[in-house]
């Protein structure tokens, strides 16, 4: 037994942190996806990836970055399929560890590729799922990215609200990567030590986040991309006020100003990725500016699909 699933990354257009506490983020899944095919086998788990290579044994440990899908793997075989062994390979096309989602679009395709031997799940336990996993090496997860993942498009999120799908054209952002790794939780971590010795300042950045999240919808149901650009740019100088910005993430964030509309960290930040809006020949020529500073830059359209399953176990309709 076989069953392929794949699952893109994300980008943050506003509201990443403040998202952990209560406000409303936007972000889009973006045409780069991780792929997980999950075999039968005759026993034990064994994962094979690009991040390493593990036999998952009851009760040992695993590294983290494995964690996610040993959880999902060995809640799965207890639940479903006693004494079933399985082989899961990944394979992504997603940067680790720089914002853009990896993580959470692998737990999302793993969930649907793991279970996808099993059972047939809708989406929203996938999801259950995949969140479920990605908090075992990450408790504070806010649930924005996976939820981005499974369900692709452009999305409105909040932890209280849960997401909602959004109308919008088509978007192309420039994604420039700093080079520099980062933790999520770290920064995290860092964002509420800022927010326990600056409680009213944070409070009032909550508040403003929460404007730009409605400014940023408004933008992107009437297609004016120098506002959303406007806005992406105040919701930078706010991730720089609480302290997940650098100087070099600053520099990339003026170049690309130079011939952009507007830009900002994407993601956790300390390091990862920036995203920023162009318009027609800015786009080349800001891509050349930040790799003149030594980032590796794309572009990267809107992924409408979510979840994928490529492979099913020989059982139509799927998914719901
Ligand atoms: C990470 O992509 C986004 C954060 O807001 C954390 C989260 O929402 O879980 C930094």
């Amino acid at each position: 037994m076989k069953s392929t699933a794949s699952a893109p990354g994300k980008v943050i257009l506003l509201g990443e942190h403040f998202v952990v506490y209560g406000i409303e983020a936007v972000l889009c899944a973006i045409d780069r996806r991780i792929t997980v095919e999950t075999r039968t086998v005759g026993s034990g788990i064994t994962i094979l990836s690009g991040m390493g290579s593990a036999r998952i044994e009851p009760g040992g440990s695993t590294d983290a970055a494995l964690a996610p899908i040993a959880h999902i793997a060995t809640e799965a075989v207890g639940e479903f399929g006693h004494g079933t062994g399985l082989e899961i390979t990944v394979r992504s096309d997603i940067p680790p560890g720089v914002g853009l989602g990896s993580s959470s679009a692998c737990c999302v395709a793993a969930a649907a590729s793991i279970t996808g031997v099993f059972a047939e799940l809708s989406r929203d336990e996938i999801l259950r799922r995949a969140l479920e996993a990605e908090r075992t090496v990450f408790g504070g997860a806010s649930g924005a990215d996976t939820a981005a993942s499974t369900y692709g498009g452009a999305i409105r999120y909040s932890t209280a609200g849960g997401f909602d799908g959004l109308r919008v054209r088509d978007l192309e952002l420039v994604v420039a990567n700093s080079m520099q790794a980062h933790s999520t939780g770290e920064m995290v971590r860092i964002v509420g030590r800022f927010r326990e010795e600056n409680r009213e300042e944070f409070d009032g950045l909550c508040a403003r986040a929460s404007e730009l999240t409605g400014d940023a919808l408004a933008a992107l149901g009437r297609g004016d991309r120098a506002a959303l650009g406007g806005a992406m740019s105040e919701s930078q100088r706010m991730l720089e006020a609480i302290g997940v910005s650098n100087a070099r993430l600053r520099r990339m964030t003026e170049v690309a100003d130079r011939t952009g509309l507007g830009s900002k960290i994407t993601g956790a930040g300390g390091g990862g990725c920036i995203i920023a809006l162009a318009d027609g020949p800015g786009q080349r020529r800001m891509q050349e500016d930040l790799q003149e500073l030594g980032c590796e830059c794309f572009t990267a359209g809107i992924d409408h699909a979510g979840l994928r399953v490529e492979t099913a176990v020989s059982r139509g309709g799927y998914f719901i």
